[in-house]
């Protein structure tokens, strides 16, 4: 059944809304002179093929927000359905390097962490960053690229839990 919009807030409503739009779990990294950071992101999307362009949107309260901008870099890193467990880690208010501990990392052109087996890992070079109320829209071109060919299966962010997609 259709939800009206009630008399709760506007900012209520939308996130109930948005509860129902299911979305793939990444892990957004960065390395530089800013230090080594990362959180888990499912508000990524696809600009452009050509030239290969994402869009991250990043809180500007999080900790890892400065150090990307100043890195001038990021790693979408999309995590399959055995990732789970690091999809929660990198959401926890704990230090970058409790957050990194738990698995292993590689790096490709910008030096940003790419994560062992991620079902792909793009790496980018920040081409704006555009702020909009507690968000930055942050538009990234994709330098170098690494995905996996086998059967894994996704991880979906839908009703506020994580689900499995893709063949079993
Ligand atoms: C499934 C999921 C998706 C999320 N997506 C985003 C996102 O797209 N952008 C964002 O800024 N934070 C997102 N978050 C929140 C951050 O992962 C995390 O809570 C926050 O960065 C932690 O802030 P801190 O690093 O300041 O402790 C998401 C959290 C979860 C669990």
């Amino acid at each position: 059944m259709l939800q009206p919009i009630g008399p709760v807030s506007p900012t209520s409503s939308f996130r109930n809304a948005m509860s129902r739009v299911g979305a793939s779990v990444h892990i957004i990294t960065s390395a530089g002179p800013a230090g080594r950071v990362g959180f888990t992101a499912s508000a990524v999307s696809s600009v452009t093929d050509s030239p290969p362009m994402l869009l991250v949107c990043v809180n500007r309260s999080a900790s890892s927000h400065g150090p990307i901008i100043a890195n001038g870099v990021l790693c979408v890193n999309t995590l399959s359905d055995e990732q789970e467990a690091l999809s929660r880690r990198f959401s926890e208010k704990i230090s970058f390097d409790k957050r990194f501990d738990c698995a292993q990392w590689g790096t490709l052109i910008t030096g940003s962490p790419v994560l062992d087996h991620a079902l792909a890992s793009m790496d980018c070079k920040i081409v704006n960053a555009i702020a909009y109320g507690t968000h930055s829209v942050i538009l990234a071109e994709v330098l170098e690229m690494r995905y996996r060919e086998d059967q894994s299966r996704g991880l979906i962010y839908f009703d506020r839990c994580y689900h499995a997609v893709g063949k079993a």
